[in-house]
């Protein structure tokens, strides 16, 4: 088995999709990538398509790896093997010149989220040297009444500042304040006191947090509670989405004001490379 590695420039944007959505095409949620969709990872996750790759097995493209960059961190955005040529090693390769290949520009940390069920693939990552940071929960809440807690609307790229100045430095890529600062109508950003929030577009009846940070004397006064129940309270008749990018630690702050806890559920994954 003779396997190579081809950029996603040389290889062909679209056609890298193909071979994603062929891998993806038995995952354990649906997922189609779509240009438009590959596009708006490129802005808002930082996509460098000249790091991401095609394995190619004997002439024939087997699998394809998205490579998201940020000053030192390099973050695996998506990765899959297409179903007949799994099982044979190319995985394990793959990940390899992953690493490699972020050691040998430099980057000094790598990291990933993984579907906490997905067991080939968790396996994979840790046999790669991955460790589990945290886990990555997510939550849902049908049309909650609120209460009319004052909130302002800010400009996503400030709290976006903010967040990269006061949020955890290694907080899940796609709530990072390098994420919130791409983001633009017709997501919006509110702030109740010190406690902040990014959501998508409140004119659809689904609503899905995006981003969330709270300073530390917000946390004491419950302001992010009180910033949420407003929210509601100004968008009523809404089903409410957290996705499983955000951490466990945040779930108190989610069950207080109602957030049901869904099943799906990641695990952040971090390997240092100095
Ligand atoms: C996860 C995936 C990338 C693994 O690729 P692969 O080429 O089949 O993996 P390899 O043959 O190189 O195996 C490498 C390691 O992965 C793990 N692994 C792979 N298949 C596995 C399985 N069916 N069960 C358990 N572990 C498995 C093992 O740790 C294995 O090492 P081992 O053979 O020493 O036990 C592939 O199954 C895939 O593309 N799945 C669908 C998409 C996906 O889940 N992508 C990752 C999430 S973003």
């Amino acid at each position: 088995m003779e396997l190579e590695l081809k950029s996603v420039l040389e290889y062909g944007v679209t056609e890298t999709t193909q071979v994603l959505n062929q891998g993806f095409s038995d995952y354990v949620v649906p997922i189609h990538i779509g240009l438009e969709q590959l596009f708006s990872m490129l802005r808002f996750d930082s996509i460098d398509v000249s790091s991401s790759r095609v394995v190619i097995r004997d002439g024939d493209a087997v699998g394809a790896a998205l490579i998201a960059r940020r000053g030192w961190s390099s973050r695996l955005a998506g990765m899959a093997i297409l179903p007949g040529a799994r099982g044979l090693g190319v995985g394990r390769w793959l990940m390899k010149q992953l690493v490699d290949e972020a050691r040998e520009r430099g980057d000094r940390r790598m990291e990933l989220e993984v579907i906490e069920q997905n067991g080939p693939a968790v396996s994979l990552y840790q046999q790669a040297g991955f460790v589990i940071l945290r886990r990555l929960v997510s939550y849902i809440l049908e049309e909650p009444a609120g209460e009319a807690h004052p909130i302002d609307e800010i400009d996503l790229r400030v709290m976006g500042r903010l967040v990269n100045a006061y949020g955890l430095s290694d907080l899940p890529w796609q709530i990072s304040g390098e994420t919130v600062t791409q983001f633009g109508p017709p997501y919006q950003a509110y702030c109740h006191e010190d406690s902040y929030v990014a959501i998508s577009s409140p004119e659809s009846p689904q609503v899905t947090l995006r981003s969330m940070l709270l300073m530390p004397e917000a946390q004491k006064k419950n302001q992010g509670g009180k910033l949420l129940q407003g929210l509601f309270a100004r968008f009523p008749n809404k089903t409410w989405r957290v996705p499983a990018i955000f951490p466990e630690e945040f779930g108190g702050l989610f069950e207080r004001v109602g957030f049901e806890k869904e099943e799906l559920s990641q695990v952040q994954m971090v390997i240092g490379l100095k």
